[in-house]
């Protein structure tokens, strides 16, 4: 039980420091969602800034993009969204409550798998339903659920002020249909040649039928997605090469090896554009079993590509039926589809095909949950209580925080002038109140690695005492040496 209660620790520290409220609050909350306060907006963008830099900024084979949240709607019906990104549920006819089938729990075992984001729709119809032995997890009823149902997981909205002309758009489900519809137009405006990858970061929206454990499972999430375009049959060389730097970036920024590992899908758990797919599994604090999905890295062959070839043929059907994603069927594939608008010309092989996709699939929110559990820590320090997040420099919210011992003798003016300098360079905190011990535990508890105190040495020999939050010793630092000394330690 002491795991969940960490959790617990988790969420009050969150809330009790600035880093993550409850969206809404003051109007009793909105389930599911939640908004990034102070500290935890520059945890978020840190985490963002840590996946750019290793998966764009440091390598030659992958470009940037922002596509926009609402698209074509055709664009769900090419990717099969629109027909298939559903989650199979199960009512409760003692207390009307829906849950998904394949988190129901047994009655004699409780530990029902919670392993995947979504089952594909027509293998979780397919598998075994018998949910005589199922428990409802809001009224504890056994066997009192109707026939399992699809429940479509897309956010409907409508775009345009006219009745006549107004259309269904959907808020996007995942980030990578973004990439897929830009390939095109990547292709032609740089000089990208495949293999290469163009890479992503922003909002993704799902109705999501069961939410849970704070920020793990929300409605509204960030995701960081790369979908990497190689040559068929080159796909499983890039599969296990993505699988591996994508499991060391965690490992790279803090993450403790014993709380990572890969689960491989089965092929009936696939998601229906893939042909393999391995999860990185987090043991979070919650949940039956502990191990949860961090990130998918799944190959989606020439799945995608082919599918917007059938949807841009597509396109008059759409007009004829005025929109109605219901009314239309996507056109058979073009005989030369392999020669169509979204293949590739390799100038040096002269041959033309559609590029194989791997794609690695990041949650920005599950995998900030993971930095500040795996960073969270409690210590007992001369009787007293100490809690501590001790993320990596590269991500924690505030790299520096600079006091002065007292408020008098000039000491105040040096620190701010220390800070003042080193804010040029990263995120520092001023603070003058209280004693310098609760000081301290305050930059502790918010990750802060170094705090530096102006003191009345300095005064005399321009030094000041830099004190480490992970071992708590100190060392004296001459200020002219400060700047150095600090961007070589935090690595920025
Ligand atoms: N484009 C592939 C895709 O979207 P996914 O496994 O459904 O694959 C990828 O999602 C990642 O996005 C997950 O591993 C998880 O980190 C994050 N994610 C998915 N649904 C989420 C949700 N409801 N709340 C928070 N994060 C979510």
């Amino acid at each position: 039980m002491a795991k969940i209660t960490k959790l617990d620790d988790i969420v009050s520290l969150c809330k009790r420091r600035g880093f993550i409220f409850q969206s809404s609050e003051i109007y009793g909350g909105l389930a599911s969602c939640y908004d990034y306060g102070p500290l935890g907006v520059e945890l978020k963008n840190n985490v963002k800034k840590a996946w750019w830099k290793a998966v764009v900024q440091m390598r030659d084979d992958v470009v940037g993009l922002d596509s926009s949240i609402l698209m074509h709607p055709l664009i769900w019906k090419a990717s099969g969204h629109a027909d298939k990104f559903a989650d199979l549920i199960a009512e409760c006819k003692k207390c009307n409550t829906r849950t998904r089938v394949d988190h129901l729990k047994e009655k004699t075992n409780q530990s029902a798998e919670e392993h995947t984001e979504h089952i594909a729709i027509n293998s979780a119809i397919a598998g075994a339903q018998d949910l005589s032995n199922k428990v409802c997890p809001n009224c504890g009823s056994v066997g009192t659920f109707t026939e399992p149902m699809p429940f479509k997981l897309m956010f409907e909205t409508r775009m345009g002020a006219n009745i006549d002309d107004s259309m269904t758009l959907y808020l996007r489900p995942e980030t990578a249909q973004g990439i897929f519809a830009n390939f095109a137009n990547v292709l032609d405006s740089t000089r990208v040649k495949i293999p290469f990858g163009i890479a992503q970061i922003g909002k993704s929206f799902r109705n999501e039928v069961t939410t849970k454990a704070f920020i793990f499972r929300t409605r509204e999430f960030e995701q960081a997605e790369l979908e990497f375009f190689c040559e068929p049959g080159t796909d499983e060389k890039w599969y296990e090469h993505w699988k591996e730097a994508r499991f060391n970036w965690y490992i790279d920024l803090g993450l403790n090896k014993q709380n990572l590992r890969f689960r491989e899908h089965d092929t009936n758990e696939l998601a229906h554009y893939a042909k393999s797919c391995v999860d990185i599994e987090y043991r979070f604090p919650f949940g039956s079993g502990d191990w949860q999905e961090l990130e998918g890295v799944a190959n989606r062959t020439d799945y995608d590509l082919r599918q917007h070839q059938r949807g841009m043929r597509t396109l008059n059907s759409w007009y004829e039926n005025n929109g109605d994603l219901t009314k239309i069927e996507l056109k058979e594939e073009a005989d030369n589809y392999e020669k169509g608008p979204l293949s590739y010309f390799d100038n040096e092989k002269k041959k033309r095909y559609i590029p194989y996709v791997i794609e690695p699939s990041a949650g920005i929110d599950r995998s900030t949950l993971a930095f500040l559990v795996d960073a969270y820590d409690e210590e007992e320090v001369r009787g007293e209580k100490r809690n501590l997040l001790k993320f990596h420099p590269v991500l924690a919210p505030v790299k520096v925080a600079i006091f002065p011992l007292v408020k008098r003798d000039g000491m105040p003016d040096i620190a701010h002038n220390i800070a003042n300098d080193l804010k040029k360079y990263f995120n520092c905190f001023y603070d003058e109140k209280g004693a310098v011990g609760r000081r301290y535990r305050r930059q502790d508890e918010a990750g802060t690695p170094f705090c530096i105190t102006v003191d009345g040495q300095t005064l005399e020999d321009k030094t000041v005492t830099v004190r480490d939050r992970d071992s708590m010793d100190q060392i004296r630092i001459s200020t002219d040496q400060l700047r150095n000394h600090l961007r070589e330690k935090l690595d920025v």
